[in-house]
């Protein structure tokens, strides 16, 4: 992320639109560049003080607006690639005539973009300049990360004893920049689970999204000695009231960006912002005990959870927690009792588990058991380095479906 070896840039625009556009851009594409230096001033209105600001930061890129003077901006352009010949810009403005933009292209503008600038466009000029630049490739050009949602249809299933834990074991696994993401909507508990005090949470991302870059995001996020980061969740109920689908979309993307796995907890609830995860995520992780309950939920729902998260449904994973081979009801009971093959099953460990819990030391880093054995085995499933199970439809009627007083399983699914 952010950091001393990211590259300087500057911002010269009087059009806050512009100026919120393009950090938004900056935070998504994961460049390490900064903008060092913002100049709100009219062009012809500069004067000494932003000049040697410039000159001492030395900016490798530009970001200049010339709508307010064309002509002046140009010839700004112009001065400052001559003392820096490195230097790369990005312009925006209105249509310029052809001798203009001709002359903005010999002043060093080689990417001149007429307004309204789109996000996309801006986006892609960004990663032209930062090639130019030779910027790594941790931002541009960078494929977006993973997103895993666990969810669960009955509370106390294990969601967040899954999500923390698995965040563990990817990050251990693969070594890769792991994000746990607490979106629970009113009392984020992720935080204990590893044992931190979090500043911040989502919500103080959410407020701030117009203005976030790679820098600010950075200051939003815990480390956690195992090497996994925390975007926690909120402290106390209602902070999470002006969260909205679309925010929960803007932030997911946005993480998407820096990270190569993000891992989501979030609570039992059908509300548009858990339903916004759902429908964003590479893979929904449903968590359910193999209990009537927990089962009938999941009947009841998933012909729902399965038009949210979209792709026919193919990308929801049932994953039994706490199972215990004694259980009156088989994995094959629940396979017919949902129409879902089982994709994992994670052993029952209550005592390790709560005490891993109250000492905030996660338990995928504390011993091996077969709960961490079993929660690998999904892992190196999600990373790609495991196995893969064939996931799908089942046919016949399970006895536990009568037990359920639930009809025909294929029709219920149509
Ligand atoms: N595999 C397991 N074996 C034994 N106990 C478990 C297991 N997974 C979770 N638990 C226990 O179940 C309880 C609930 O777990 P957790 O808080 O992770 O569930 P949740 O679905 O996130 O709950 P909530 O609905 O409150 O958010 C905890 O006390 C935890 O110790
Ligand atoms: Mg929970």
């Amino acid at each position: 992320m952010a950091g001393e070896r990211d590259t300087p840039s500057a911002l010269i625009s009087t059009d806050p639109v512009f100026r919120s556009m393009l950090r938004q851009a900056l935070a998504s594409s994961g460049c390490p560049i900064t903008i060092s230096s913002e100049i709100t001033q009219p062009l012809a209105q500069m004067g000494p003080d932003q000049v040697s600001e410039l000159k001492r930061i030395n900016p490798e890129l530009i970001f200049l607006d010339l709508e307010q003077d064309p002509v002046i901006g140009v010839q700004f352009a112009h001065f400052l690639a001559e003392s820096n010949p490195r230097r790369q810009f990005v312009a925006v403005g209105p249509v310029l005539q052809p001798e203009l933009l001709m002359q903005a292209m010999r002043a060093g503008i080689s990417d001149y973009l007429p307004k309204p600038v789109s996000p996309e466009e801006l986006s892609a000029a960004l990663d032209r300049a930062a090639r130019k630049l030779g910027i790594p490739a941790d931002g541009a050009g960078r494929l977006p990360g993973k997103l895993f949602v666990a969810f669960s249809v009955k509370g106390g299933s294990g969601t967040t004893t899954v999500a923390t834990n698995l965040a563990v074991r990817l990050q251990r696994l693969t070594g890769k920049k792991t994000l746990l993401v607490d979106l629970n909507l009113e009392l984020g508990e992720v935080a204990l689970f590893l044992g931190l005090q979090a500043r911040f949470t989502f919500i103080d991302l959410l407020r701030n999204l117009h203005r976030m870059d790679a820098e600010l995001l950075a200051s939003y996020i815990e480390q956690h000695e195992s090497g996994v980061q925390l975007l926690a969740g909120p402290e106390e109920p209602g902070m999470a009231d002006a969260l909205t689908a679309d925010g929960v979309h803007q932030i997911l993307g946005l993480l998407r960006q820096h990270f190569d796995y993000v891992v989501v907890d979030t609570s039992t609830s059908f509300a548009p912002v858990t339903m916004a995860a759902l429908e964003q995520a590479n893979e929904v992780l449903l968590i359910t005990h193999a209990d009537l309950p927990s089962l009938r939920n999941i009947k009841r729902t998933l012909p729902f959870l399965e038009r949210t998260a979209g792709r026919s449904g193919d990308k929801i994973r049932l994953i039994v927690n706490r199972y215990l081979l004694e259980d009156p009801i088989s994995l094959e009971d629940v396979t017919s009792t949902v129409g879902m093959e089982v994709d994992a099953v994670l052993a029952n460990e209550y005592e390790a588990i709560v005490r891993s819990i109250n000492t905030g030391k996660p338990i995928a880093l504390e011993r091996k058991s077969k709960f961490n054995n079993d929660l690998g085995i999904l892992g190196a499933r999600l990373a790609g380095t495991g196995a893969v199970t064939k996931r799908g439809r089942k046919g016949p009627l399970g006895s536990i479906r009568k037990f359920l007083g639930l009809k025909d399983q294929g029709a219920a699914h149509e």
